[in-house]
């Protein structure tokens, strides 16, 4: 039998090189970046991608599986929970007589492919010295995107040269003591976490296939396996895992019981079963969300890797959980939700996935207590989202860390970058917007919206000056903290509180009856409603009538001016090169800051304010974060600047496909990742939201022919298409009734019968 008619052979990587992101050669100081680039995930499973100790060689990080929502604190004395790894399911040994059967690979030889079409990753590695067998090893694994507690794995032998005694175990890595175990037997191991009462079990099944015909394990424990035989020359050894993962509360008596069941309907389906529903969950996510360009391969590569990792990184069925920082790709940031997800993620799944959307916004709503009582605990009313969240949606920002100087800082985000309260408000507004979904709004979206609203009118000290003032606060930009009137902060506050009396007003008009429980229930009243108009009418803003600038916060000006310029090509954070202390002095930004109040709420500015602000600020921002690029290139977009949209896109890209910006080993940057898409999409496409259709003022950079994709507007799908060559703006109905759309602010009615063509 040759090679390639064996089954597992069967599955290789697909042939269009723009849909695989490749990599060859073995690098161990390399292999912590490729774990993180290579990772798999569905949103429930998450599993980094290296493969090295196939190859004997050691790793920079354990491999890791992680499983959203598993969230322990470590030890009794350590201050926020995090995300626990799992035991690692994937391990292999393969063993000669006298020691590991890979000892002298090629590492040339290795070579990682992720089709991102399919969600399977590849690796293959050879060895060729004779020693004592020569033997070409190719694995495959997946996390299932249509049955998300299933992962599989597959290796595969074969043996080119040499006879001699082989064994194959496969076990389970070690917890690094970081869970308990619970239960052990054969096919299911279950363990607790230490603190916080969750369980995790694991069902797994393991064959081995020699030339096509199944052999028995010659020792069997809980989940271990054992198979011994003689290797020969032309063999072909398969071996395949497949497991079922599953997270209960600790007080479920039946943990595990789940875990065999999905198991069993997964055994059910067969490997290749399983493969094809699996393949056929991503073709359908793709369809929806692919974006093509024509014209920039470099592009094109970003925005299939971004939208790879973004639909792999939700779970539209756990509104247990949201994205973490990483998503399921690496320890930094332990798992913890950020105003990422709201700003720089919903709105690709609101607008290709409403769906997984809905989930993300139920785990604030789910949440909404848990903000509730720190506003209280602070002094204020309504709901203050913590900054960073995990499964109770409790404040769990460290309060200190070491900083690159390897001295002890305090952190206040905690407590002072608020501005996350404002951007649950805006991602509910943005997804009621697309979906109209009213089930939603009336149960869930309407009360964050006002409970948001709430906090930021109770928030805004009224002054003598007759204006309001939200003082304390850390914006966007960390680097300066303690600060007085931060413009994004007051005018995302102030938009909150006028979409809490849009809602309030809505509800009233349409739903009285909800309008009345909920009103009733939060105690709202018409007195608390007038309230709200007055401080969003008379909240500073810092505007400065003569220039058009907005001051990022009061003071800002006064601060010492710092020009980057200088330090262009320094490999650290501005923060590091001044140090902490004295970049707080100065006009140095960490990110976009009021650039991004731009991008979020354009209408804010005019649009010689909108240049004035962009090129006021721009020359001033360090972009110390990995989310900065891409609000950068959204605003540079909507300036009409495409090149500098691009270069920005380019750059946010590179935090994860280069290794030029920042070490991904701790995972990849998925707001940055988002803001790829958002960049292209609400930036290149023009895209924005009106009350009754999308709007698009497409800026295509020289380089770009055409730029398409799709969107999910109430219901409907459909599809846009830029084409330079072409010298068309075309919107198609693919599927729902007909709907207005908007270009260059002309109203057009767009059917399924009638195609909308613009000549641009
Ligand atoms: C950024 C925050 C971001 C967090 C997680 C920080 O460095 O300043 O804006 O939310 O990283 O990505």
């Amino acid at each position: 039998m040759t090679v390639t008619d064996t089954p597992a052979q069967a599955v290789l990587p697909g042939d269009d090189p723009s849909w695989l992101l490749r990599e060859t050669g073995y690098e161990l100081l390399r292999e912590s970046t490729f774990e993180t680039r290579f990772a798999v995930s569905n949103g429930f499973l998450g599993l980094r991608g290296g493969l090295a100790t196939h190859l004997g060689a050691c790793r920079a990080i354990p491999p890791r599986t992680y499983v959203a929502g598993l969230f322990d604190t470590p030890t009794p004395d350590s201050a926020v929970p995090e995300l626990v790894p799992a035991p690692d399911w994937t391990q292999v040994r393969i063993l000669l007589p006298d020691g590991p059967l890979m000892r002298c690979p090629d590492r040339s030889s290795r070579a990682l492919t992720l089709d991102m079409h399919r969600g399977l990753l590849f690796m293959e590695a050879r060895q060729t010295c004779n020693a004592p067998l020569d033997v070409c090893l190719r694995s495959l694994r997946l996390v299932s995107l249509d049955a998300r507690a299933v992962g599989m794995q597959v290796i595969e032998l074969r043996i080119e040269s040499g006879v001699s005694d082989l064994t194959l175990e496969a076990a389970f890595g070690p917890t690094d003591f970081e869970l308990a175990p619970e239960r052990a037997e054969l096919d299911l191991k279950a363990w607790r976490t230490w603190r916080s009462g969750r369980s995790l079990a694991i069902a797994a099944a393991a064959s081995l296939e020699i030339d096509g015909v199944e052999r028995q394990p010659v020792a069997r424990g809980d989940l271990i396996w054992t198979w011994s035989w003689t290797a020969q020359p032309g063999q072909v050894v398969s071996f395949r895992r497949v497991v079922a993962v599953t997270r209960h509360h600790g007080t479920d008596v039946h943990s595990g019981a789940r875990a065999r069941r999905e198991l069993a309907a997964a055994r059910t389906l067969g490997w290749q079963g399983l493969i094809a529903r699996h393949e056929a969950a991503w073709a359908e996510r793709w369809r929806r969300s692919d974006v093509r360009v024509e014209g920039d391969e470099g592009a094109q590569a970003a925005l299939r890797f971004a939208v790879f990792h973004l639909n792999g990184a939700v779970n539209p069925d756990d509104p247990q959980v949201s994205v973490a920082a990483r998503a399921l790709t690496g320890d930094d940031y332990r798992g913890h939700v950020f105003w990422d997800t709201e700003i720089f993620l919903l709105p690709f799944y609101t607008l290709t996935w409403p769906e997984a959307a809905r989930t993300l916004l139920m785990y604030r709503f789910r949440t909404l207590d848990a903000a509730r009582a720190k506003a209280a605990r602070m002094g204020w009313r309504g709901a203050l989202y913590a900054w960073e969240s995990a499964d109770t949606g409790a404040e769990v920002t460290p309060r200190q860390s070491v900083g690159p100087d390897r001295k002890i800082l305090d952190i206040r985000c905690g407590s002072q970058e608020q501005h996350i309260s404002a951007d649950v408000a805006y991602a509910v507004w943005q997804y009621w917007q697309a979906t109209a979904d009213e089930a939603f709004l009336r149960e869930a979206g309407a009360e964050i919206i006002l409970e948001t609203a709430r906090f930021w009118a109770s928030r805004a000290e009224a002054d003598p000056d007759g204006s309001r003032h939200i003082r304390g606060v850390i914006g966007p930009d960390e680097y300066h903290e303690d600060v007085d009137d931060n413009a994004f902060t007051n005018i995302m506050a102030r938009w909150t509180i006028e979409r809490g009396l849009d809602v309030a007003a809505l509800l009233r008009e349409r739903w009285p009856e909800n309008w009345d429980g909920l009103s009733g229930r939060l105690a709202l009243d018409a007195e608390e409603l007038s309230q709200w108009s007055e401080v969003a009418r008379t909240i500073a803003t810092g505007y400065d009538p003569q220039t058009g600038l907005f001051e990022q916060f009061a003071g800002f000006s006064a601060l010492e001016e710092i020009d980057l310029a200088a330090y262009a090509g320094r490999s650290v954070p501005m923060d590091v090169v001044l140090g902490r202390e004295r970049t707080q002095r100065t006009q140095v930004i960490k990110q976009a800051d009021v650039v991004a109040l731009l991008a979020l709420l354009p209408e804010v500015f005019s649009a010689r304010e909108a240049e004035a602000n962009f090129d006021h600020y721009e020359p001033r921002c360090g972009h110390g974060s990995s989310l900065s690029r891409a609000m950068h290139g959204l605003a540079a977009a909507r300036l009409g600047r495409p090149e500098t949209a691009l270069h920005y896109f380019h750059q946010s890209a590179a935090i994860d496909l280069a290794d030029t910006h920042v070490a991904i080993s701790g995972g990849i940057h998925v707001a940055a990742l988002g803001g790829v898409w958002l960049i292209a999409i609400f930036g290149i496409a023009g895209l924005s939201l009106r009350d009754d259709g999308p709007a698009f003022h497409p800026r295509l950079p020289a380089s770009w022919r055409s730029l398409a994709f799709r969107l999910q507007w109430r219901g409907r799908s459909l599809l846009i298409t830029i084409d330079r060559d072409a010298r068309v703006f075309r919107a198609t109905i693919e599927s729902g009734s007909s709907m207005p759309i908007y270009f260059h602010h002309k109203r057009y009615v767009v059917s399924s019968d009638h195609d909308i063509e613009i000549p641009v």
